[in-house]
């Protein structure tokens, strides 16, 4: 999950460096460094942000260097600090490399080069990889660089993404990609290299997605993709669909309420060309070979991490209630390990906004193993999981670059109430009913711009709860992963304790956490669990916790038993979860920024985790 850049051309290669720094940062923060190639080597890292690098870099002598490469790391093995930061050098200073994932056998090869001598100057498992390299090269001086590291990698077991260059070979960067996203960026008479498109895509919107055990050498004319065994491969260009500005905030003061004010678009994107209301039916390209088989499944397991698995959990009440096909949701890294029965019965469907989860990824990989149907529901279009999957639908939510996810988290809903609907067709409810929940479905973009609107309001009940310690989030039917999820939100960004729980449980537990500095966040929306969440919500009063409601509006009753009411447009239950979220990202937002919480990239966080 840390960030890579690297560039190779005709300009000044330490600006274009440090500006993809920032376009990534977002997925890791812990220290950056930057390696350049100008007749010799130039290293400087720096622990913490990309600013601190940037500062430290102010005065230094980069200038003339168009080659090098940069990295912002998410600390795996190592605290954050100066000596952990990429890029790691040889001990002769003449080779520097940077690395995403890790290198699972790194305690034996570490081992075995101090044994030859090697001293160590950080913690990190990725120092291994250049004195590895460094130790065949010298061992071989016949090879060059390439080779060196061709020979390297088949000692390494684990997960890298890697860029190398060395003073020794100037003119080139070696790449090499195992389990860990790279993509090359292709420029006139220069290139680009990033572990994902948004350092890329204000220089150009051609690249290519090396895909897993591939090595490429870039140079200033061209590049060569091969296999880790040296089999040349043949790579197809791909032209990016999204702008810089769309990477960028906006006006907006951080990238998550940007993405927040988003989901109107965003929703109407993702049912574009999909929900064709005047027919009453659902188009979906993507899986439309495989419905048949989709709809005989005899078990469909969802399997996600985070706010993913949240948007599985919905999945599975929407399928459920629809389609009638019994539906299990898995936390990815529980599946994998608990050695689940799944047979080619089974449709398994993964769900990653990144694409690239690392236990997302393995739940894939075993599914198909044991012979089901695996398709995918992600966002970054090429992704690994994307790739790896049979079939699957994309979200179209555009980059999310908030850690804390909103935009996808919606678009994932409407991608699994679509597929329900689909699922459902001609076999379990009518065309009349379909078309009806369609037009619902289709109003939703309106209503949450409607919720939107009360943007000021929502802070004002935020400024109230600011200094919470805890906070208690309670739904029921489709609205309790809603309540996962908003809990979710709040203790990610605002590092308050929070739980979500379904309301009728709360009387088994939570119930003894209430006093009067307890918030406590009800989804009261008016569907058929309306009158049990009351007698909730009066549970809560006669135990002095405070209420707020997210409430439908016309509903004259709750403004008597809450705090707060939030209103927000009626709709029907299986809707509802789109709607009801939008408050809870807006409260969860306001509460940590008037805690002074940096919500776009919250302590301890990565956007993408690919590692285990
Ligand atoms: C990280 C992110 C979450 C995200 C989860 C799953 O924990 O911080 O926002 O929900 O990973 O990510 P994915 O890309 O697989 O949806």
């Amino acid at each position: 999950m840390c960030g890579i850049v690297g560039y190779i051309g005709k300009r000044e290669a330490a600006p274009i460096l440090l500006n993809g720094l920032k376009r990534l940062e977002y997925r890791g923060y812990d220290s950056a460094g930057i390696a350049v190639v100008n007749g010799e080597m130039q290293v400087l890292k720096r622990k913490g942000s990309v600013s601190n690098l940037e500062e430290f870099m102010s005065g230094t002598v980069m200038i003339g260097a168009t080659a090098g490469i940069a990295h912002t790391r998410w600390a795996t093995h190592g605290s954050p600090s100066d000596r952990n930061a990429h890029p790691h050098m040889n001990v002769s200073g003449d080779i520097a490399l940077i690395h995403n994932g890790i290198v699972e056998n790194y305690t034996s090869l570490k081992k075995d080069l101090i044994g030859q001598g090697y001293a160590f100057t950080s913690e990190t498992d990725s120092e291994v990889l250049v004195h590895l390299i460094d130790r065949i090269w010298k061992a071989d001086p016949s090879l060059d660089l390439e080779g060196a590291v061709r020979q390297a990698l088949r000692h390494v077991e684990g997960a890298y993404g890697l860029c190398i260059v060395s003073s020794r070979e100037p003119d080139k960067i070696v790449v090499a990609r195992k389990g860990s996203p790279l993509v090359i960026g292709i420029g006139e008479g220069e290139y680009f290299i990033a572990s994902d498109a948004a350092p890329i895509v204000e220089h150009t919107n051609k690249v290519v997605y090396l895909s897993d055990g591939e090595m490429a050498v870039v140079t200033r004319n061209n590049y060569t993709v091969k296999t880790i065994e040296n089999v040349e491969q043949e790579k197809r260009i791909t032209e990016l669909d999204f702008s810089l500005e769309k990477i960028e905030k906006g006006g907006y003061e951080h990238f998550m309420l940007k993405e927040i004010f988003e989901q109107p678009e965003v929703m109407r994107d993702v049912m574009r060309g999909r929900v064709r209301l005047d027919e009453g039916r659902i188009q979906l390209g993507g899986i439309e070979d495989y419905l048949d088989r989709l709809k005989q499944a005899k078990r469909i397991v969802i399997c996600a991490c985070g706010t993913s698995w949240h948007a599985g959990l919905i999945g599975e009440y929407l399928i459920e209630e629809f389609a009638r096909i019994p539906v299990e949701v898995d936390y990815a890294s529980e599946f994998r390990y608990r050695n689940p029965i799944v047979t080619s019965d089974d449709v398994v469907i993964v769900i990653s906004q990144s694409g690239e989860t690392a236990d997302t990824l393995a739940a894939l990989r075993l599914a198909k193993e044991k012979g089901a149907m695996v398709m995918g529901i992600c966002n970054v279009v090429g992704s690994t999981i994307a790739r790896e999957t049979l079939c699957g639908m994309y979200t179209h939510a555009g980059p999310e670059v908030g850690v804390a996810s909103t935009k996808a988290f919606t678009a994932q809903v409407i991608v699994l109430f679509m597929l329900a609907m689909a699922l459902s067709k001609g076999r379990t409810i009518s065309h009349d009913e379909i078309r009806l929940y369609l037009r619902d479905l289709a109003d939703v973009p309106d209503k949450v711009a409607r919720i939107l609107e009360q943007n000021d309001a929502i802070k004002e009940i935020a400024a109230e709860f600011k200094d919470a310690k805890n906070a208690l989030y309670l739904g029921r039917g489709f609205n309790f992963p809603v309540a996962l999820e908003g809990a979710l939100k709040l203790k990610e960004i605002s590092y308050i304790h929070a739980e979500g729980y379904p309301a009728a449980e709360m009387k088994h537990g939570p119930i003894a956490l209430i006093d009067e500095d307890m918030p406590v966040f009800f989804i009261a929306t008016r569907d058929n669990t309306y009158t049990k969440i009351i007698s909730n919500i009066e549970e809560v009063r006669s135990r002095k916790g405070r209420v707020i409601a997210i409430a439908s509006e016309g509903d004259s009753e709750i403004g008597r038993l809450a705090e707060h009411v939030i209103y927000i447009p009626q709709a029907s239950g299986p809707v509802m979860p789109l709607l009801t979220v939008i408050p809870m990202q807006l409260l969860a937002y306001h509460i940590a920024t008037l805690r002074g919480c940096n919500v776009d990239r919250p302590r301890n966080l990565a956007k993408s985790v690919t590692v285990e």
